[in-house]
């Protein structure tokens, strides 16, 4: 399995994970692969011989990507639909993996797949492409929508919050979002049960 990135949170769980079932992983990233010129490393990802490529790399800062939309647009939005056409010539299936940002956030119960999509910024948009322009590239695909990645690798939420409570009395957090195990309601919450 060929899973692109090199040292990000999912890529480093799967190789982890692999490794104890048996199952090889292998991470292709920068320099070989760089999304943001994702077609010149079409080769690198090709010469693992996958049997099935998760598409998990992708530009995840969320706020910076306000300020950087080519950049998020060119690695999130049009280097997947590279992936999966290098998948499709390859004769295997792509999983990509996406964000519940491809949603406006306001919908009080849980979100499903056909669920219209409303992203509310740069980050959504893209991953709102790159979706799509999976989609178009290879009838062969799964896209998964996933919320809030933790891990003991790289940073999240969740080890940066341990972190500040290992070294102060009291955090102050800003509290504009609520996640639960179905969904991530964005504020102005409309329930909050
Ligand atoms: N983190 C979350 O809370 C969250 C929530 C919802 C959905 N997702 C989605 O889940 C997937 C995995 O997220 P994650 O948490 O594992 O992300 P992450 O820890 O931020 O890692 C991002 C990965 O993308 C790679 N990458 C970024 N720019 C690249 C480029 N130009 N060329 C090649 N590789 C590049 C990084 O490469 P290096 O290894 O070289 O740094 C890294 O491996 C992403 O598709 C993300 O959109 C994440």
């Amino acid at each position: 399995m060929a899973v692109t990135g090199r040292a990000g949170q999912l890529v480093s769980a799967l190789i982890e994970r692999g490794a104890g079932h048996g199952v090889e992983i292998v991470p292709v990233g920068r320099p070989e692969l760089d999304l943001a010129d994702a077609a010149s490393g079409m080769a690198a990802l090709a010469a693992t011989q996958p049997d099935i490529i998760v598409s998990a790399a992708a530009y995840t800062a969320v706020d910076k990507a306000e300020s950087e939309p080519e950049l998020a647009r060119a690695i999130n939005g049009v280097a997947p639909g590279i992936v999966a056409q290098c998948a499709a010539q390859l004769g295997v299936p792509v999983i990509h993996i996406s964000t519940d940002y491809v949603f406006n956030g306001t919908k009080p119960t849980p979100y499903v797949e056909t669920d219209p999509t409303d992203p509310l910024g740069v980050y959504g948009s893209t991953k709102l492409e790159g979706e799509r322009a999976v989609a178009a590239a290879t009838p062969d695909h799964a896209i998964l929508r996933t919320a809030w990645v933790y891990s003991p690798f790289g940073g999240n939420f969740l080890k940066t919050m341990l972190r500040l409570a290992g070294d102060r009395p009291k955090l102050r957090v800003v509290g504009d979002q609520l996640v639960t195990r179905h969904r991530r309601l964005i504020w102005p919450m409309r329930c909050c049960a």
